[in-house]
């Protein structure tokens, strides 16, 4: 079926409710994006599409989560080609609302705090980013709520990648402490052939700077074979191998607790690495600041 796209939270109310009603009342599954599609957002649709009856995507570049106002501007959009993809992922509705739809009152005075889990990693380097972040997805969940499903959680999910670990930490837990009635979804990341995490910014990398991004998923992967075979992590040596790279500009290697992303480096030295962890990576790469991470003991 071709996708519809709307543009206003009213029409996107009306064109999901008579879908669903077409299906009698089934699941809706929300991908959030902000464009610029790619294989990665391709896998969320997908993911959403087998276990939904219905599947709305939203695309909207937030104001409210960039820092600076040039990085903003010079977000890729490319709408025509995100529908294509979307449609051939599954997707049944596009929902491409205008600032001025999201916020009609202007930046919101009341909005979701991230607290302190917002405060480390990329929100010391992006301050404020993830209260923008948590403040549009909650204003999502919200506008896509299927109409009745207050009380029918399991008819109502929401996909994010993998490859924004911290996002994906700060959605489930601002779904777990404000009893939002959603399941939250995760997709595994996508990854080029050598590895680089799949990111709507990379193509703002050259060719050199391409071929130099790959070292962040070779140093997650010396970390995840050695947690594999429960060896001490050794982390300097992965950051020995980042620096190695001249176009890489590390920003940080830590391995954390995936629940409260407190570091567990002080385990990671001597003792073999046991239990569960994610380490995760950020490097500006050229113009660019690319994050990745993995999963370790899982
Ligand atoms: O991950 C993203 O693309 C964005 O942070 C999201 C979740 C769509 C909110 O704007």
């Amino acid at each position: 079926m071709a996708i519809q796209l709307v543009n206003s939270i009213t029409e996107l109310k009306t064109a999901s409710a008579s879908l669903l009603a077409a299906k009698g009342a089934g699941s809706l599954g929300l991908v959030p994006t902000m464009g610029a599609l790619h294989a990665g957002h391709a896998q969320l649709v997908r993911s959403a599409a087998a276990e939904n009856d219905v599947v709305v995507a939203s695309i909207f570049v937030n104001p409210m989560q960039f820092g600076d106002a040039e990085d903003l501007q010079r977000y890729p959009r490319s709408l025509q080609a995100d529908l294509a993809l979307l449609e051939t992922g599954g997707a049944d509705l596009a929902f491409a609302p205008a600032v001025e739809e999201m916020y009609p009152l202007g930046e919101p005075m009341v909005r979701i705090s991230a607290g302190k889990l917002g405060d480390k990693l990329e929100g010391a380097a992006r301050p404020g980013h993830f209260d923008g972040a948590l403040t549009v997805v909650a204003k999502l969940l919200h506008m896509c709520l299927p109409a009745g499903d207050y009380d029918r959680p399991t008819g109502y999910r929401a996909y994010f990648g993998q490859k924004d670990a911290q996002q994906l930490t700060l959605v489930r837990r601002m779904a777990a402490d404000l009893n939002f009635p959603v399941q939250i979804a995760a997709v595994p990341t996508v990854r080029a052939a050598d590895g680089l995490a799949l990111s709507s910014r990379n193509r703002f990398l050259s060719a050199d700077e391409r071929e130099a991004a790959a070292v962040l998923s070779r140093a997650l992967r010396l970390l995840k074979d050695r947690a594999d075979r429960n060896e001490p992590l050794d982390p300097e040596s992965a950051v020995d191998l980042l620096n190695s790279q001249p176009l890489v500009d590390l920003d940080y290697l830590e391995v954390v607790d995936p629940l409260t992303l407190e570091s567990r480096a002080e385990n990671c030295r001597e003792t073999p690495f046991t239990g569960e962890a994610l380490a995760l990576v950020a490097a500006r790469v050229g113009p660019v600041r690319l994050i990745d991470n993995a999963p370790l003991g899982y």
